[in-house]
């Protein structure tokens, strides 16, 4: 059985005191991590699915690292629209350059594959992945039909019903979609952005979107209504016969 876990939208600032919409980030932050040591301490990953630094900060990515310790070798990363692509690229391991200046990274286990994809667009809230990120994704998968295969990506590539997210989420899905009509191996996909949990059928994937360990959002909603709830991270367990079962957790006590 592989572990898998998936934090996002941490929001961290380079001043831990900072609050960002009334909510102190880095205590939420620190109490996720606090739960995992307690509950899943011999994860095979972790992965952080993008907005992690608010500030976009080099020394708020030292400060995670810092916070990660001997987990670090074990971290991987993708951006989200809130992050800082080349201080990513400067410090995270497992970091792949891509084309178009994009970042990825690929796990092989068994009969799965992760895939981390980079759906930043500088300066812009909403996502793409761009038609050189998605013809490298086709030659992947293309390269290993017989890999049953988990992405991740930060924009959700399908629609989230609340008209304001609706808005700023992946601009190229289509495309996406597209492309994994073609790959019935890509079973799962895991985003962020949302900052609630969503389920979608997408191709021939279930994707899920975990909610932030920032602040939360209340899901179907016209504006943005924070919710005040407790930060919650994802479990993935992925076992070689192909199986797989997914889970949030809920961290209520602060560090
Ligand atoms: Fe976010």
């Amino acid at each position: 059985m592989h572990r898998i876990v998936q934090l996002t939208d941490c929001h961290l600032f380079t001043e831990k005191a900072t609050a960002l919409r009334e909510i102190v980030t880095w205590p939420r932050f620190q109490s996720v991590l606090q739960h995992l040591r307690q509950q899943f301490p011999d994860f095979d990953l972790l992965v952080l699915t993008g907005d992690i630094a608010h500030d976009e900060a080099a020394a708020t990515y030292d400060a995670v690292i810092a916070e990660l310790g001997d987990w670090i070798g074990k971290v991987r990363v993708i951006p989200g629209n809130h992050d800082n692509r080349a201080a990513i690229a400067n410090r995270f391991p497992g970091v792949q350059p891509l084309c178009s200046d994009r970042i990825h990274f690929v796990e092989q286990w068994s009969d799965w594959q992760i895939i981390g994809l980079d759906s930043q667009l500088s300066g812009q809230v909403a996502g793409s992945l761009g038609s050189d990120q998605i013809q490298w994704l086709k030659e992947r998968l293309t390269a290993s039909r017989s890999l049953r295969t988990l992405l991740f990506l930060h924009h959700p590539p399908v629609p989230v019903h609340s008209p304001w997210l609706d808005k700023i989420g992946l601009q190229d899905a289509a495309e996406l979609k597209l492309l994994l009509n073609e790959f019935p191996q890509v079973q799962l996909i895991g985003c962020g952005h949302v900052h609630h949990e969503i389920v979608a059928s997408f191709g021939h994937a279930t994707v899920f979107s975990t909610p932030a360990v920032g602040p939360k959002f209340r899901p179907r909603t016209e504006q943005l209504v924070i919710d005040l709830g407790p930060p919650e991270y994802r479990l993935w367990e992925l076992a070689p016969n192909g199986s797989w079962t997914t889970q949030l957790f809920q961290c209520t006590s602060q560090p």
